[in-house]
C-alpha cells in the first residue's frame, strides 16, 4: 500500500495531467481589431475567460476579460489587493450605456452594499474599453505597474440588470459566490483555472473518471506511475516544485482530499 505522501504526489501529478488534457476554450479565441493575448485562462464559473499579456520590463498587464452576458447585464473583473472575495476589490466594470454603446470604467468595491460609482483604483489603469460581441461582454485594459509581484487575488462577476447606468446587485447563486481565485500573470499556463475548484473541493467522481480516461489515453497505469513516484521520492527530487503551472493554486488540492 502506498504511503500517504506518495499518494498525494501521485494525485498532484494526475491532477496536473488532468489540467493539461482538459478542454481549453480560450487559447484559440480570436479577437477583433488585431488584438492578441499570449496567455489565457478559462475561469471555472460564469462562462468567463481572462486573456492577458505581461510586460516584464514595465510590469504592466494588458487584459481582456470576456464573459457571457445578456445585452442588459453587466460584467466586472477585479483585483483584490488585500484579501479574497468581493470586498476590497479594485474593479473594472462594463455594460451597455443608455445610448446603446458599451461603456467601461473603474470602481472600488468597498462593501457588500457598494454603490458602483466611478473611482480611481489603488493601481494605475489605462486604455480601458469594452465591446459586446456574440453574447459576450469584453473589458480591455492595461493595469500596472503591478508593484506587489505578479500573483494576485482576482474576482469576477456578472449581473443581469443595470438601472440609470448603475449595475444592480448580482445573483447570490452558487457560481456567483465562487467566482474568485488567484492568478499569476507571469505564469506560462494557458487553460483552465483551478484555484476556486480547489477552494470548494474537487468532485472526486469526476476526477476518478478523468484519471481513468487519462490512464487509457497515456497507455500507462497508476502502479507504474506510483512506482516511478516512489523512486523519485527516494531519490529526493524536488517533486512538488516541478509540478507544472501555478503552485499556489495547485497545492490546496492535495490537502483537501482525504487520500488514505
Ligand atoms: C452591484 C453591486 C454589488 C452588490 C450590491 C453586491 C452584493 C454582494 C453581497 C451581498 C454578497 C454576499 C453574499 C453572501 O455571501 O451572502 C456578494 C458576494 C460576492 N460578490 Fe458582490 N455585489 C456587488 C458587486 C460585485 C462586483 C462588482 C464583484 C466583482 C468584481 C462582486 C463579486 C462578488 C463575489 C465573488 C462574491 C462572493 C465572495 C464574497 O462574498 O466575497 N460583487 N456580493
Ligand atoms: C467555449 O466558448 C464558447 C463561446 O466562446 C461557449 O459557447 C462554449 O460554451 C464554451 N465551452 C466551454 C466548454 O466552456
Ligand atoms: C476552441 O477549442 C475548443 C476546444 O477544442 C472548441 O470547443 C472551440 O469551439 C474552439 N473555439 C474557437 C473559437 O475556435
Ligand atoms: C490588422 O493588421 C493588419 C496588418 O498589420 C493591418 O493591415 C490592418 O489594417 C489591421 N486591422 C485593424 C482593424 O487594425
Ligand atoms: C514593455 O515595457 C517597456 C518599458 O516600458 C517598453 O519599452 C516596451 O515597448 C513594452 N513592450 C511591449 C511589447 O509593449
Ligand atoms: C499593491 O499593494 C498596495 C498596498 O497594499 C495596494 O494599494 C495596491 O493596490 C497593490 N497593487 C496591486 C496591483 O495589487
Ligand atoms: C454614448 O454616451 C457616452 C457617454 O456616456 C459617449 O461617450 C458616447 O460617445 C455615446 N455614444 C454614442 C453612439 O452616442
Ligand atoms: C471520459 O471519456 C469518455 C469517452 O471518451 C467521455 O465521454 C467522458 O466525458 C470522459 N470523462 C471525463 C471526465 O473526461
Amino acid at each position: 500500500m502506498a504511503s500517504s505522501s506518495t499518494s498525494k504526489l501521485l494525485f498532484c501529478v494526475l491532477a496536473s495531467l488532468f489540467l493539461v488534457t482538459s478542454a481549453q476554450n480560450c487559447s484559440n479565441y480570436t479577437f477583433t481589431a488585431n488584438k492578441t493575448f499570449t496567455y489565457c485562462k478559462t475561469l471555472p464559473y460564469l462562462e468567463a475567460n481572462l486573456h492577458w499579456n505581461y510586460n516584464s520590463s514595465s510590469t504592466k498587464v494588458s487584459i481582456a476579460y470576456r464573459a457571457k452576458q445578456d445585452p442588459k447585464g453587466w460584467v466586472a473583473w477585479a483585483i483584490n489587493p488585500t484579501r479574497k472575495g468581493m470586498v476590497g476589490s479594485q474593479a473594472l466594470v462594463a455594460f451597455h450605456n443608455t445610448n446603446g454603446s458599451m461603456i467601461a470604467y473603474t470602481t472600488q468595491v468597498t462593501s457588500y452594499s457598494t454603490s458602483m460609482q466611478k473611482a480611481d483604483l489603488s493601481f494605475q489603469v489605462s486604455y480601458i474599453s469594452a465591446e459586446y460581441l456574440n453574447n459576450e461582454m469584453t473589458i480591455f485594459a492595461t493595469i500596472g505597474p503591478l508593484g506587489n509581484g505578479t500573483t494576485v487575488n482576482h474576482v469576477w462577476q456578472g449581473g443581469s440588470s443595470v438601472a440609470s447606468e448603475i449595475p444592480q446587485m448580482h445573483s447570490l447563486s452558487s457560481p456567483h459566490l465562487q467566482s474568485f481565485g488567484q492568478i499569476d500573470f507571469h505564469s506560462t499556463m494557458v487553460g483552465d483555472e483551478i484555484g476556486a475548484e480547489a477552494q470548494r473541493g474537487i468532485n472526486i467522481a469526476d476526477l476518478v473518471a478523468a484519471m481513468n480516461n487519462m490512464t487509457a489515453q497515456l497507455t500507462t497505469n497508476i502502479d507504474e506511475v506510483e512506482t516511478r513516484m516512489q523512486a523519485l521520492e527516494q531519490g529526493g527530487a524536488p517533486l512538488v516544485s516541478r509540478d507544472a503551472g501555478e503552485g499556489t493554486s495547485r497545492t490546496p488540492i492535495s490537502s483537501t482530499i482525504p487520500l488514505e
